[in-house]
């Protein structure tokens, strides 16, 4: 599905969660590879508690067999996933209402990666854009089976809880797709209709840069994480790149990264990113990055503060994902056990 059409059916589907919010049952995750930051928080965080509160079914997927996909080892794992646990009780995802899991931790949901293998072709596995770019971006000499065949893996991901909605970024369309072709196919080739045929939820992501005005990402060190600390922020946005000319504007093609510093505060305060250029502009760099900071430290001090309430009862941490694979693997049998049946594998 092209990037246009995709578009203009997720302003569809945002209508439709309007008027009913507790049809869509909706799943979307993350790799544990290193601390979320302000661009997962406006990209995708935010979303997942406003579906949740809006009264959808939500599933939050730790996915931590696919950090594997570009290394040979996950570093850091249980760190990096309670990290993310703390953050997504944080930001109020709230575990009474929406269910967070780690699919290494549900054998019915990996089970059903071996059916969905032989629905899609090798020749369909090697077109994926987004596994070419990451092949072609890996630490890797060789390319993995598990990096080409990820992509099903996480149709099981979706699939095993009949997700109907799966809130992306455009670079996850692709994956998208393949699992559509894998429940269709399913359905089709068993006789049976065990899966819906999922959408995608696109959203406007803005584009948020990274401190150092490239691309924001973990493995780069320019995030402004959202465990970071009030001083710690400060820092990271008093070393932030600008450029030479004092006046600031707002034009993300000619001066990204100065653009995106007044993007995310105007983010912070919900305000129009040329308005908030406007009243700085002869103000410079100074004056922005102060009115930054302050933006930044205002929207985390209470997420923080929930966050260091969490730390200090890991305990309850560690059980709420207890509970939630749990609930999924509840859930990911009763599918198997439907894949089974329609497969003729009922002994
Ligand atoms: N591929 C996603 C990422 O890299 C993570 C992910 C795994 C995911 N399984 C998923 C996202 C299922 C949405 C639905 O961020």
């Amino acid at each position: 599905m092209s990037v246009t059409i995709a578009d203009r059916r997720s302003a569809e589907l945002e209508e439709l969660i309007g008027q009913d919010a507790a049809a869509f049952r909706i799943l979307t995750g993350d790799r544990p590879t290193g601390p979320l930051h302000l661009g997962h928080y406006f990209g995708t965080l935010r979303n997942r508690v406003r579906l949740q509160d809006l009264g959808a079914e939500v599933f939050v997927l730790i996915a931590d067999y696919q950090v594997l996909t570009d290394r040979d080892t996950a570093e850091h794992l249980d760190e990096y996933v309670t990290g993310l646990l703390l953050d997504y009780l944080a930001i109020g995802l709230d575990p009474a209402r929406t269910v967070i899991f780690a699919h290494s931790a549900v054998p019915a949901l990996n089970q059903l990666l071996l059916p969905f293998l032989s629905l899609v072709s090798v020749p369909e596995l090697n077109r994926n854009p987004t596994v070419k770019d990451e092949i072609a971006h890996s630490r890797q000499s060789a390319v993995s089976g598990l990096m080409l065949t990820y992509p099903v893996h996480q149709a099981a991901d979706i699939l095993f809880c009949k997700a109907n909605l799966v809130p992306v970024g455009q670079d996850q369309l692709p994956h998208l797709e393949i699992t559509r072709l894998i429940a269709r196919r399913f359905n089709e080739r068993f006789g049976a209709p065990v899966f819906p045929v999922p959408d995608a939820l696109l959203s406007a992501a803005p584009l948020l840069l990274g401190t150092d005005g490239i691309k924001m990402s973990k493995s780069r060190g320019n995030t402004i994480p959202l465990s970071a600390g009030a001083d710690e922020t400060a820092g990271l946005i008093r070393g932030a790149q600008t450029d030479a000319e004092r006046h600031i504007s707002y034009d993300p093609a000619t001066r990204p990264g100065v653009s995106s510093l007044v993007l995310l505060a105007a983010l912070c305060l919900d305000r129009d990113p040329h308005e908030m250029a406007a009243e700085i502009g002869g103000g410079g760099a100074a004056v922005l990055k102060n009115l930054l900071t302050t933006a930044v430290n205002d929207l985390l001090a209470p997420i923080r503060a929930r966050r260091s309430e969490y730390a200090r009862d890991l305990g309850y941490v560690r059980q709420v994902l207890r509970d939630g694979n749990e609930r999924a693997s509840e859930i990911a049998s009763v599918t198997l056990s439907e894949v089974r049946a329609a497969m003729g594998m009922r002994y």
